[in-house]
């Protein structure tokens, strides 16, 4: 809604044309009658209840203003008792909307003392420099109602500001000249609040010039750079001080004279305020509210925290704090907040504390062991209690309030049952105890009374029993994971749970059919659907899939097709039907889809071709085929798949010349087209950089003949340098999915579950390649492993392979590789298998390092090899060593990491959740503070 229609646009018309021609000179402007110009003002916006959805209460003040009445009574307008003049206006959180020019007659208002546009939406309007007019400003709040650009000169005009509060327009730039005036002309000011703009250009120190009256700075989120070694901390008047989320901000704490500083609130989350802390914090006595989160502060929590006795809310996760929770920080009696999550706090809880007003209690992700003791369930006030991932023992006892909202005890060592006392925690929406040793009987009358519970986590637990016998739902669950509780019926109570966003009943041993009224769970609602690893049996569940984005069914014995329903989804993301034993062909909307992801459909009996039917543009990232009965030839759509990084097509039949052109796949790491009907040469390229991404190459057993593809060496730049140190800890897929992969490792057909992306490997066993090994794949230093064996390969094995420092595996067995093993082989040291048996090698085995730990397999058959640990001993030491050779030169390509494996910073609280969801996959799965994808909620 734009506008409120024609009559009111003429109406708009009309009250400007009047107001030109009553006043057409700009001087006279000013004698507007201020009712006009307001009301003026008022219609050149329109009402849009979005415009404030960010204020917690709105409502359109404007709507209520009467022409026909005296404006000093309107909502919002504050006059002169005297003079009658506008002096204040207050249309905060009122539903405006549209953009305030610099013609607006809002700067008519020439004695404005107070003016209060925030929680509106201002479409993006610049501050107009006539905000300047404003001579007798002392209070300006333009928060939260995106204003953008950059603010205006014109503010040095308002010398009796004190309250200036700009935040919350994100964006809004804040430049040194003008920066330079608020320091110098503003010497009244007490507030100033600038949150969210971008400051990146204004020098820190240059805080320490504001005024000295000042009480409230707030810089949250702008960006700030460099070192603040001043003493900002030491301004007289300071309270509030929040110089949040500013990364690049260097923060050491000044010496001044600590007990005199009456700072109320400091938040110097997210800053570069690293170290240990020091002692004197303790001095801080009129603290209320400290918010040290992800800092980096390291070493124990002083102990002088027990000197801050007004401190109401205390958060410190995300830092590396060591050593003992300090019990006196437990004491603090007004301490109502208390986050130390994610930090590495060792040691018991007290048996006794003094302080009894928790409100919120989160010491999750810390290595706390003991019992839980029984303070903690007599915590009168107490909302939120978050302890999982430590290391408990013991049983959890009854609670004695009912105020509890949020109880998460997961993943610690707890055992017993689920204490009867929730029953009566009728706010109850959050519950985890996901992960312990607990036997649990699962009763739903238990939970009869709590009615708001949301999310229910008992996973991987020992669930003794469900009583299926039940009349009595929660119908408000949204999330319920009963993954590993060794369950083998489907819960009947799921029935009734029709706003059910995730159900993970993966892991367990639910037997036959599934049934048909899990079609009707979360119809409307339901994203996510775990059953992996369970005994189903039948055809695939008719689901409703209208609104599912994830399903994992994997490692069932499911049979039958694939349900043509699955087409109605639109906004399937993860598909997820591998080891069962579906039948039928591969649906073409499946490949046809622009928004699925991965398409994993491994180890089935799927049959036919594969549709040629891939979207121009398409979002899917891994596709596995493995192990089914495909055959044709692979579609040239696939090289739409811009996106692609895992492609395995191994163990089928599909025939046709190596697809070169999937070299133009830029993001490409893994290719399997092993055991296949592929065949002929792998001839040149044509596209320019082909699989510099690649990292795992496997076209073992086709029918391949002809040389080894020299040129593809050259180019498989991930091989050539995977920062090991940087990425060693880092897999291949997102928090839903990790990509995995059966391969020949070693000898062994392994399924790598999860594959890192330093791992690199290349097999081109079991083809009928001859020819000599190209020297340049000594070249591919990351390699892993290297498996050449079965083909008709001839000539020397090239020196250059001593390059391969971080080889494991070597086999080129079965061939007709001449000559003498090169010493300098004896340089790889991490290599654990070695396979040289079946060729024409001849002359001493090196000897040394890891070649003394192999045996004579590696080398039988192979009538000219002598030396350890063959029996046969080298006669003539002087036999014919080939020539040395010499890495080549010519492919100096520079070097280039491929892989660019960016995660998202998210820094967030441990008391917040954003979207039950979310918050709730990215602990199930266990990464905390990284996450790569947002799902939104609601
Ligand atoms: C700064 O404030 C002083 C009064 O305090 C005023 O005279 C001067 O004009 C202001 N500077 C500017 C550039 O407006
Ligand atoms: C954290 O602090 C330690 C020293 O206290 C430092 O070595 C490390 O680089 C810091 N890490 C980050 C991410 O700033
Ligand atoms: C608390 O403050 C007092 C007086 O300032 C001091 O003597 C004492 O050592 C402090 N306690 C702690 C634990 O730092
Ligand atoms: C509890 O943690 C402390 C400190 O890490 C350790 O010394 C102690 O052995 C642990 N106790 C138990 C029972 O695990
Ligand atoms: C439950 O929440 C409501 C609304 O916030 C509150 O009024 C009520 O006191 C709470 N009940 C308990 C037992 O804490
Ligand atoms: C199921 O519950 C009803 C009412 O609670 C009871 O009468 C009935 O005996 C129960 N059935 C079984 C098999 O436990």
């Amino acid at each position: 809604m734009g506008c409120l229609g024609w009559k009111y646009q003429l109406f708009c018309l009309l009250v400007l044309l009047s107001l030109l021609f009553h006043f057409p000179s700009s001087s006279s402007l000013s004698a507007v009658s201020p009712c006009s110009a307001l009301l003026h003002f008022n219609h050149s916006l329109s009402l849009h209840r979005d415009a404030s959805q960010m204020c917690d209460i709105s409502y359109p003040k404007t709507a209520s203003w009467k022409e026909d009445k005296d404006c000093c009574s309107w909502d919002g307008v504050v006059c002169d008792q005297t003079t009658r003049h506008v002096i204040g206006l207050d249309l905060s959180c009122s539903w405006l909307n549209g953009s305030i020019h610099s013609s607006s007659t809002l700067f008519f208002l020439l004695h404005l003392r107070s003016l209060n546009l925030a929680g509106n939406d201002f479409n993006y309007s610049l501050i107009s420099s006539e905000f300047g007019k404003f001579k007798s400003l002392t209070h300006l709040n333009l928060s939260n109602s995106m204003f953008s650009g950059k603010f205006p000169y014109e503010i040095s005009h308002f010398s009796s500001l004190v309250s200036l509060d700009l935040s919350f327009n994100y964006g809004l730039l804040i430049e040194t000249p003008v920066w330079i005036r608020v320091i110098h002309n503003l010497t009244q000011l007490r507030e100033l609040l600038l949150d969210w703009s971008d400051m990146s250009s204004i020098r820190p120190n240059s805080l320490m010039n504001l005024s000295s009256s000042l009480t409230t700075l707030s810089l949250h989120g702008c960006n700030l750079q460099g070192k603040l070694q001043h003493y900002i901390l030491c301004l007289p008047n300071i309270q509030t001080l929040d110089l949040g989320v500013n990364s690049n901000l260097e923060i050491s704490l000044p010496k001044c004279n600590w007990s005199h500083i009456s700072l109320k609130f400091l938040d110097l989350s997210e800053t570069s305020f690293s170290g240990k802390l020091v002692d004197f914090i303790g001095n801080m006595n009129s603290l209320k509210n400290l918010n040290l989160v992800n800092c980096n502060l390291t070493g124990s929590i002083p102990t002088s925290f027990g000197n801050l006795t007004k401190l109401t809310s205390l958060d410190m996760s995300f830092n590396n704090f060591n050593g003992l929770l300090p019990l006196s920080l437990l004491n603090l009696p007004n301490l109502s907040i208390l986050y130390l999550c994610y930090n590495q706090l060792v040691g018991f809880l007290p048996n006794h504390v003094s302080g009894f007003n928790l409100i919120d209690l989160s010491l999750n992700s810390n290595f706390l062991n003991g019992t839980l003791p029984s303070w903690l369930f007599n915590l009168p006030s107490l909302v939120t209690l978050s302890l999982y991932g430590n290391q408990f023992i013991g049983e959890i006892g009854e609670f004695k309030s009912n105020s509890l909202e949020h109880i998460d005890l997961g993943y610690n060592k707890l055992q017993g049952s689920i204490p009867r006392s929730i029953c009566r925690f009728v706010n109850l929406t959050y519950l985890s105890l996901s992960s312990n040793n607990l036997s649990i009987m699962l009763e739903l009358e238990m939970f009869s009374k709590v009615k708001n519970l949301k999310l229910l986590d008992l996973s991987n637990n020992n669930l003794v029993g469900i009583n299926n016998n039940v009349t009595y739902t929660l119908p408000n669950l949204q999330l319920l994971n009963l993954s590993s509780c060794n369950i083998s019926e489907f819960p009947i109570f799921l029935r009734a749970a029709t706003t059910l966003q995730l159900l993970d009943l993966s892991k367990n041993r639910i037997y036959g059919q599934v049934p048909r009224w899990l079609g009707d769970v979360g119809r409307d609602s339901l994203l996510f659907l775990d059953l992996h690893d369970n005994l189903l049996q039948g055809s695939f569940p008719t689901l409703s899939f209208l609104s599912l984005r994830y399903i994992f069914v994997s490692n069932n014995k499911l049979t039958g097709e694939i349900p043509s329903l699955i087409c109605n989804t639109s906004s399937l993301d993860v598909l997820d039907l591998s080891h069962n034993n579906l039948s039928g062909v591969l649906p073409k909307c499946l490949v046809h889809s622009n928004v699925l992801s991965v398409l994993d459909l491994r180890m089935n009996s799927l049959h036919g071709t594969i549709p040629a039917t891939f979207s121009k543009v398409n979002n899917f990232r891994n596709i596995n085929l493995n192990g089914n009965q495909l055959e044709g030839s692979l579609p040239r759509s696939l090289a739409n798949c811009r996106n692609l990084e895992v492609l395995d097509l191994g163990n089928n039949k599909i025939k046709g010349t190596f697809p070169y052109w999937l070299g133009s796949l830029l993001k490409l790491r893994v290719l399997v087209i092993r055991s296949n009907k592929f065949q002929g040469h792998i001839g040149n390229f044509k596209t320019k950089f082909p699989f510099s991404n690649l990292q795992i190459l496997d076209i073992s057993n086709n029918e391949f003949n002809g040389p080894l593809p020299r040129k593809y060496f050259k180019y498989l730049k991930a091989m050539r340098n995977a920062d090991e140190e940087k990425v060693v800890l880092k897999y291949m897929g997102d928090e839903y999915y990790h990509d995995s992969l059966n391969l020949m490792m070693k000898g062994l057909y392994i399924e790598l579950v999860r594959i890192q992306i330093v791992f690199t490997t290349i097999d081109f066993s079991k083809n009928s390649f001859s020819g000599e090994m190209p020297k340049i794949i000594g070249k591919l230093k990351s390699l892993k492993g290297l498996n050449f064996s079965h083909n008709n390969l001839t000539g020397y094995i090239p020196s250059s392979f001593g390059n391969l420092s971080n080889l494991e595996w070597l086999d080129l067995s079965f061939n007709k590789i001449t000559g003498e093993i090169p010493t300098q082989l004896v340089n790889l040291l991490w290599l654990e298998v070695l396979n040289l048996s079946h060729n024409q090698l001849t002359g001493h085995i090196p000897s040394g390092k890891q070649f003394n730990t192999f045996d004579n397999d590696s080398y039988t058959e192979n009538k000219g090899l002598c030396g350890f640990p063959l029996s046969k001993t080298c006669n003539n030491p002087e036999a014919k060593k080939p020539p040395p050779l010499t890495l080549q030169q010519e492919d100096n390509i520079e070097s280039q990491n491929g892989f660019s494996w960016q995660a998202i910073s998210m820094g967030y609280g441990c008391g917040v959740i954003y979207g039950m969801l979310m918050g709730y996959l990215m602990f199930k799965i266990g990464k905390p503070k990284w996450i790569v994808k947002m799902v939104n909620l609601e």
